[in-house]
């Protein structure tokens, strides 16, 4: 199974938002992490297109867009054309999933769903099959530096076995609170993807971080 590490940028220096890429791309990120928030969906207001545009003209990297809004579906066109690789959205402001994850393909980028904590994996179950991505948040979406949410790795678990049972090959990303702590337990638990803004912009040496990372996906630690 491939790991993916995917830097969240919300947790980098937007002073030199272009350096920070460069950074992550230096230390082996396969993926880079764009959190859109509304204020609405998540208490929290992040950034658009106007970044989304900023974050692909710094890297070859997938960009990975988390949609942390309400009505995800009036945006879908705008972030493609910004750069978005791959558009997620949350079960819980999509109530259309199977339009909506059909839209996203349409535009011909990866379609993904991400469940809040508290939302039940059978949110998915019907659709699991027009996945490219699911994300499981390890911690209530809206912030970045939050404490791992420890029943999130039975969730993950799940998950796979949900993912696998489907046949469906897609991606299984979790993201908030992941750290050197957490890492491993969730890599065993089936994910593959792993979105990490804190550890890797906090970090004393933030591009090697994303190496000390991946190494901990393995039998051997
Ligand atoms: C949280 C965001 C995350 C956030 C993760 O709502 O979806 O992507 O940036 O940050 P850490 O890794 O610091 O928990
Ligand atoms: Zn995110």
């Amino acid at each position: 199974m491939n790991v993916r590490i995917a830097p969240s940028v919300l947790s980098a220096d937007f002073r030199k938002l272009g350096d920070e890429i460069a950074m992550c791309e230096a230390g082996g990120a396969d993926w880079i992490h764009v959190d859109v928030m509304d204020g609405r969906f998540v208490p929290n207001l992040s950034f658009g297109v106007k970044v989304i545009e900023a974050v692909k003209k710094s890297t070859t990297k997938v960009v990975d867009v988390h949609l942390m809004v309400l009505e995800p579906e009036n945006y879908f066109e705008d972030y493609v054309k910004a750069g978005a690789d791959v558009l997620t959205i949350h079960a819980e402001a999509a109530p259309h999933l199977d339009r909506q994850l059909a839209r996203i393909k349409e535009l011909g980028v990866k379609a993904g769903v991400a469940l809040n904590p508290a939302t039940p994996l059978s949110a998915i179950e019907e659709v699991a099959h027009m996945l490219d991505l699911l994300l499981i948040m390890s911690v209530n979406p809206g912030y970045g530096g939050q404490k791992f949410i420890d029943y999130s790795v039975d969730k993950i678990e799940r998950a796979r076995f949900l993912l696998d049972q489907a046949q469906s090959p897609a991606v299984l990303e979790v993201d908030g609170g992941i750290s050197r702590d957490t890492i491993h337990r969730c890599w065993k638990a089936g994910a593959d993807t792993f979105v990490a803004g804190n550890a890797v912009f906090g970090a004393a040496h933030p591009q090697q971080e994303i190496a000390v990372l991946r190494n901990l996906c393995s039998e051997s630690v």
